[in-house]
């Protein structure tokens, strides 16, 4: 375990699977309490269990981000018991059903959009006032995708909902830049996670990244913890210069 972020709290939606809950190993081995927002409550039991195994501080909060009314209070319980908040991580994703343009139907444009935008929207809004008032700065990191970045082989809901989240980044990294906050976002290429499983076994996911509109220039599948590192580093006091971009983790695959 380092020190890096002993003292400092943070909130990672999404945080129960995957490239979440990677982020949430990472974030407390470099000292930080994390509460860790997910729907899935066994996952969410299981990760912090590991966080406390490991020597570090973790709360499970069950939450549905679709739900976005109960977004405002989920905030103010986890400030409530650990007195500031320093870091948000908004990783919880959904790809929705994969539709083209002429099949999309509006309640999967909604859902998607509420899931991968609205949520992390009201996630920034609720959390930077906390940091502001606070005072000392903070970092939010919004986990996009290389979706947003190409055209083929992505639902579209999904990958419009990704290129806007690089967009709201920006946004909020030019708005609360004087207070300190530092704001950026990830892109990961094609990682082995929950969310691709829908997309075959392993050996599948090892030939879209080898060839086809996911491949990649090292032809390799990228892990959670390959992820959870750049977020990590947009965290770490080392990166303070950096806000309003965003990290491409897809071995290329956007270059
Ligand atoms: N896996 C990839 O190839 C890939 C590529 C690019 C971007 N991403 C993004 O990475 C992020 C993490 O996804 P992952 O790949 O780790 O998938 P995952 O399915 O393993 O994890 C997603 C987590 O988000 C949670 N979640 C989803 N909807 C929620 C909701 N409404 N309320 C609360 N929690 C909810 C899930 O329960 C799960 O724990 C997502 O934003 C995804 O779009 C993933």
């Amino acid at each position: 375990m380092s020190s890096e972020l002993s003292g400092k709290t943070a909130i990672v939606t999404g945080g129960a699977s995957g490239i979440g809950r990677a982020t949430v190993a990472a974030l407390v081995s470099a000292g930080a309490s994390v509460a860790v927002l997910d729907r899935d409550e066994a996952g969410l039991n299981a990760v912090v269990e590991e966080a406390r195994k490991s020597g570090g501080k973790a709360l499970a909060v069950g939450i549905d981000l679709a739900d976005t009314a109960k977004i405002p209070d989920v905030v103010d319980r986890v400030i409530g018991q650990f007195g500031r908040i320093d870091i948000l991580v908004n990783c919880a994703g959904v790809t929705g059903k994969f539709q083209s343009l002429i099949e999309i139907d509006e309640k999967n444009w909604d859902f998607v959009q509420t899931v991968n935008l609205k949520a992390p929207t009201l996630m920034m809004k609720h959390v930077a006032k906390h940091m502001i008032g606070q005072g000392g700065g903070g970092r939010i990191v919004n986990v996009s995708s290389s979706s947003a970045f190409r055209a083929r082989n992505s639902p579209i809901a999904y990958a419009s909902s990704k290129a806007a989240l690089v967009q709201l980044t920006r946004s909020a990294a030019a708005e609360l830049g004087p207070h300190e906050i530092n704001v950026n976002a990830v892109a990961p290429g094609i990682t082995a996670t929950g969310m691709t499983r829908a997309l075959g076994d392993a050996e599948a996911l090892q030939r879209a990244a080898s060839s086809g509109p996911l491949e990649n220039l090292f032809h390799r599948v990228s892990q959670p913890e390959d992820v959870a590192a750049a977020i990590l580093f947009l965290c770490l006091p080392s990166s303070r210069q950096i806000t309003g971009q965003t990290l491409h983790t897809s071995a290329g695959a956007v270059v």
